[in-house]
This record gives C-alpha cells, sequence and structure tokens, in this order.
C-alpha cells in the first residue's frame, strides 16, 4: 500500500503541474516534495499524452521518474530547459531559498541555473521572514575536508556567525556522501542576516563545491495548503 500525500505538498505539485505543457524540456526537482510532483506529472503526462525531455536533479528522482514512464535524460543532452519544478527548505519574501536538506542542492543548483523559470513547491512550514533557522548545507569536497571547515568558521566569524556549529552530515556513523560523492557541513546559523554576504564568502572557499542557498534563482513560489489550494508567491 502506498501512504497518500501530504495535501498540502499536493496542492503545490499539482498547481506546479498544471504549468507543464505539451513538448517542455523539465528539470525534476529532490525530495518529498518534489517526489509528489513527480508522481503528479507522470500521471499527468500520460493522461495527456504529453511529450516530455526531463533532466532529474538526484539519482533518486531519476530512478523514480523513470519508474513512472517518465523520458529521462543527462542535463546536457537536453540543454537548456524551460522550466525547474522543485521543493525547497526555506523560502523567504524575496523568494530567496535554503536547499540541500536532502544534499542534492549541487546538482539542484546547476540545473536551476540551466532553466528559463525555477518554480518552487512547498509547505507552509517553508515560508520564513528570515531564512537561516533550518542548517544551510554546504557540500565540499573530501579533499582537505577540515582545511575548508576551518576556512567556513573563519568566514562564519568574519560575518558576525562565528560560534554557531558547521556540522559534517553523517549517515548513521558515516560520513554522507553525495551524488558527486563529496561530503555535506551543516551551518547552524539560526538566521543569516546578509545572505548575498554570506553566499559570496561561501563561494570564494576553495573546497566548498556549492551552498544551498538559492538567490535570485526562483521566479515563483506555490505554497499549498492541507485545504488543497495554494498562495503564489511572486
Ligand atoms: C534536496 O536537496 C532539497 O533541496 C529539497 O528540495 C528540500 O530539502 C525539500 O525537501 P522536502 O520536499 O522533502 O522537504
Amino acid at each position: 500500500l502506498s501512504s497518500q500525500p501530504d495535501p498540502a505538498k499536493l496542492a503545490a505539485a499539482r498547481a506546479a503541474v498544471a504549468l507543464v505543457e505539451d513538448g517542455m524540456k523539465l528539470g525534476l526537482g529532490t525530495g518529498s516534495t518534489a517526489s509528489v510532483m513527480v508522481r503528479e506529472l507522470a500521471a499527468r503526462a500520460a493522461a495527456d499524452g504529453l511529450k516530455l525531455r526531463c533532466a532529474a536533479t538526484s539519482q533518486a528522482t531519476a530512478e523514480l521518474a523513470e519508474s513512472l514512464g517518465l523520458n529521462v535524460e543527462p542535463l546536457d543532452q537536453i540543454g537548456w530547459l524551460d522550466l525547474t519544478i522543485d521543493g525547497a527548505d526555506e523560502v523567504d519574501p524575496d523568494l530567496h531559498l535554503i536547499k540541500g536538506g536532502g544534499g542534492a542542492h549541487l546538482r539542484e543548483k546547476i540545473v536551476a541555473a540551466a532553466s528559463d523559470r525555477m518554480v518552487v513547491i512547498a509547505d507552509p512550514g517553508k515560508v520564513v521572514d528570515r531564512l537561516g533557522a533550518f542548517p544551510l548545507p554546504v557540500e565540499v569536497l573530501q579533499f582537505g575536508f577540515e582545511t575548508t571547515r576551518t576556512l567556513i568558521r573563519r568566514a562564519l566569524q568574519a560575518q558576525d556567525l562565528g560560534g554557531h556549529d558547521v556540522m559534517q552530515r553523517l549517515k548513521g556513523s558515516d560520513p554522507w556522501v553525495t551524488d558527486e560523492g563529496n561530503v555535506i557541513l551543516d551551518l547552524h546559523l539560526e538566521a543569516i542576516p546578509d545572505a548575498v554576504a554570506l553566499a559570496r564568502a561561501l563561494s570564494a572557499i576553495p573546497g566548498v563545491v556549492e551552498h544551498g542557498l538559492f538567490l535570485g534563482m526562483c521566479d515563483l513560489a506555490i505554497i499549498g495548503k492541507s485545504d488543497g489550494t495554494v498562495v503564489e508567491l511572486d
């Protein structure tokens, strides 16, 4: 028996899938909300006979989409995408995001950057006044991992964010390893006063592959509610 999807996630997913048109090239996000969307998309594509080309933001999403009959291809085989639909961990009033709770933000950011439009789908719990309560994921190379962590701590200090935990993400007692073979540091910051400055500082550190701040990338956020309605933020 498959469990029923969360009604808020389902409402957001359905509203986003309604934006999909025949012939579109799509980016498919990662996470529980994106999974609901992939199921809805596959159902609609089958029902309406839509011809779609999809790039997945993770191995997990690729496998799910393929298992449902969607046409998944490597991003570079498709080229530019019309629309990416993805979840988020936090959405602020400027549509700045924290992503990467599922550890997929590197591929998610590449796919979003390759898209004309990025639509985020979320439940109301993801909407925040200011980013940062959700620990900020940073994908780092395994080489020089502790050096990179030290440089991140110094960057945080320089932004008056010193003293916060910079924790390696684990899977059981082993390091969490991403689809790209890197590891993840979660920055427990509580609040991020200047996301643009923090993003710039993190990107300047050599061992940082990608951080989970998505600034100026999201064009529309669809917030689903448990009564089945949605609110759009743009
Ligand atoms: C994956 O790395 C993330 O960016 C997800 O999109 C994000 O964590 C949202 O996931 P849920 O929909 O499961 O909350």
